[in-house]
């Protein structure tokens, strides 16, 4: 496992020429159409692209929370229609996806409510702790919310969706709404997760350097109606952190490169 955790076999989820629009003021808008590509099992994909390509729509469709106008979805062989066990989709405002009223420890417990019945009170706080160390939590169990900083509010969302134990983890700007520092810790947390868990992640950013530091793979997306601009695997060793990684070469050329197909893109002047 020293380049990815990608499985060499059927792919965990196909796109079939997907097709997305939306009826706007009794218009049809096309955010895309014919878009297709397939996603090893283990792969840290991200999906990059000007603002209102329609990345975030991608991901809604493939996490089942959209359906598609034309085309299919395909999980694990079995075409998506709604919401599928397995796929836990992590939204970029943690705000709103987190409990107030529930400490640490009761919002990372919420998760086992709906996947693991049946379970002993012991096996139910062993499997929460196991969770909140890994996401660096430990000595916070019983904080709530408003007592924590925002990254650390994302890494209760990050528990509560992986006690699930999800094949796939969607996040959608996961980190967007966190200093840059902060921002920095959470992603080596992502990827040190990703390395532990066999847990196949999809990863919307704006940030293309972001997409290099984590990717095995990135999708580039051209303005809407977007089609695939680019599909690049990211050649870097793992495991990465933020000092040697950023620091290589490859890192560099693979960064500038995407950076001017996107920001020629957004400025209009893209072939
Ligand atoms: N529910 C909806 N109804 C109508 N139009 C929508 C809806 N959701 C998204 N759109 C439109 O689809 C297009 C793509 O939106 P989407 O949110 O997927 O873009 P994005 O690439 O994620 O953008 P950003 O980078 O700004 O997050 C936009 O033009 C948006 O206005
Ligand atoms: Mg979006």
């Amino acid at each position: 496992m020293t380049a990815t955790n990608e499985v060499q076999s059927a792919p965990i989820i196909e796109v079939r020429n997907a097709a997305k629009r939306f009826a706007v003021n009794g218009q049809s808008l096309t955010v895309f159409d014919g878009i297709s590509c397939s996603i090893p099992q283990g792969a840290f994909l991200s999906i990059v692209g000007p603002s209102g390509c329609g990345k975030s729509t991608l991901l809604k469709l493939i996490s089942g929370l959209e359906a598609p106008s034309g085309g299919e979805i395909l999980f694990n062989g079995k075409k998506v229609t709604g919401p599928a066990d397995g796929m836990i989709y992590v939204f970029q405002q943690y705000t709103k996806s987190i409990f107030p009223w529930r400490t640490v420890i009761q919002n990372i417990e919420f998760g086992l409510n709906s996947h693991k019945k049946g379970l002993s009170r012991t096996e139910r706080e062993d499997l929460c702790r196991h969770y909140v160390k890994l996401v660096g939590l430990e000595g916070y169990e019983n904080y709530f919310p408003y007592q924590l900083s925002g990254g650390m509010q994302q890494r209760v969302v990050i528990a509560r969706a992986l006690i699930c134990e999800p094949s796939v983890l969607l996040m959608d700007e996961p980190f967007s709404a966190v200093d840059a520092l902060t921002r920095a810790i959470l992603q080596e947390l992502i990827l040190n997760i990703w390395r532990t868990i066999p847990v196949t992640i999809l990863f919307v950013t704006h940030d293309v350097e972001e997409a290099v530091f984590l990717s095995s793979r990135i999708i580039s997306l051209t303005k809407s109606p977007a089609k695939i601009h680019e599909d690049v695997a990211i050649d870097l060793a793992y495991p990465r952190d933020q000092i040697t990684t950023r620091a290589e070469p490859r890192f560099h050329a693979l960064r500038q490169r995407l950076f001017a197909s996107i920001f020629l893109q957004e400025k209009g002047v893209a072939p």
